[in-house]
């Protein structure tokens, strides 16, 4: 690789541990592309909503979303709606988009002693819809750190923007950049950029690693599902079916996007094998 101006540098806010902050500090935040908010979330409410999640997993209300590593789908349980009401939730989001905000989607994304494995390194914002400036908030159902597979940031990479596709960014380019794993406790939240790199690591000693995802937008973007806090004043509704926690990934605006054709070309090469097996038979 070339030698680049454009590479991040260590910044002073990482040296001097800014980036765990007691109130959002848009300074740092647009910086760093993140950002640790300690003690954001009291404890009798984060855990209200965990014993919520863990007895909806036990009872198979819920499960694993089978084509995504992590995914937990909650966002058709009311239970987990009134999260979007939580005080503690709209302290925090009151400094973004002018006190108008908004969701699309949230989620749980969950590792735990099933699904262990490690996710590669990609930024958000190519599954997302509509304007740039966006942000996820991963609230800590439990303690996340190196250890159980929590989430590792590359910071000032949301400066380059969206990188024109979707899915894993090179390791010959990811290893020049530095990396960090916030040692994160319950309650605590991660505010990070949708254009930022991200992954996260195996987990290791097999203990839960639970974050709630909210990810947040202006609300007066066209595909806000869920008004936070403020208003919403744009008449002008997203109209087509954005597909499953907002993204575009499964949505129905495409009859001939990449991952469709993916598809395509995977069930053709699944045919074509079947031919190929029973030609061979009659050999
Ligand atoms: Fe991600």
């Amino acid at each position: 690789m070339q030698k680049n101006n454009f590479l991040p540098k260590v910044s002073n806010y990482l040296k001097k541990n800014h980036h765990m902050a007691s109130k959002v500090d848009h300074k740092i935040l647009s910086e760093l592309g993140f950002l640790v908010l300690k003690n954001a979330f009291k404890k009798e409410t984060i855990e209200k909503y965990s014993s919520n999640y863990n007895l909806y997993l036990r009872n198979k209300k819920i499960s694993k979303t089978k084509t995504h590593p992590v995914e937990v789908r909650v966002d058709q349980l009311n239970f987990f709606k009134n999260f979007l009401k939580e005080s503690q939730l709209k302290k925090v989001v009151k400094n973004f988009y002018k006190g108008n905000v908004g969701s699309d989607y949230f989620r749980i994304v969950k590792k735990d002693k099933i699904n262990s494995a490690p996710v590669f390194c990609h930024q958000d914002v190519g599954y997302q819809i509509g304007t740039f400036d966006r942000y996820s908030l991963f609230i800590c159902l439990t303690n996340n750190n190196s250890l159980n597979g929590g989430m590792v940031l590359y910071p000032s990479t949301h400066k380059f923007g969206y990188l024109a596709d979707t899915g894993e960014i090179s390791k010959k380019i990811t290893k020049n950049f530095i990396k960090i794993c916030p040692d994160l406790e319950i309650g605590d939240v991660l505010i990070m950029h949708s254009s930022l790199w991200h992954e996260s690591g195996k987990n290791f000693n097999m203990k839960d690693r639970v974050y709630l995802e909210i990810h947040i937008q202006d609300a007066n973007e066209p595909s806000t599902k869920f008004v936070i806090i403020g208003k919403n004043k744009n008449k002008n509704k997203f109209p087509f079916d954005t597909g499953s926690t907002g993204r575009s990934i499964n949505s129905n605006i495409f009859s001939n996007s990449r991952v469709q054709r993916v598809i395509y070309w995977k069930n053709k090469a699944k045919k074509l094998q079947k031919i190929i097996n029973i030609q061979n038979l009659r050999k």
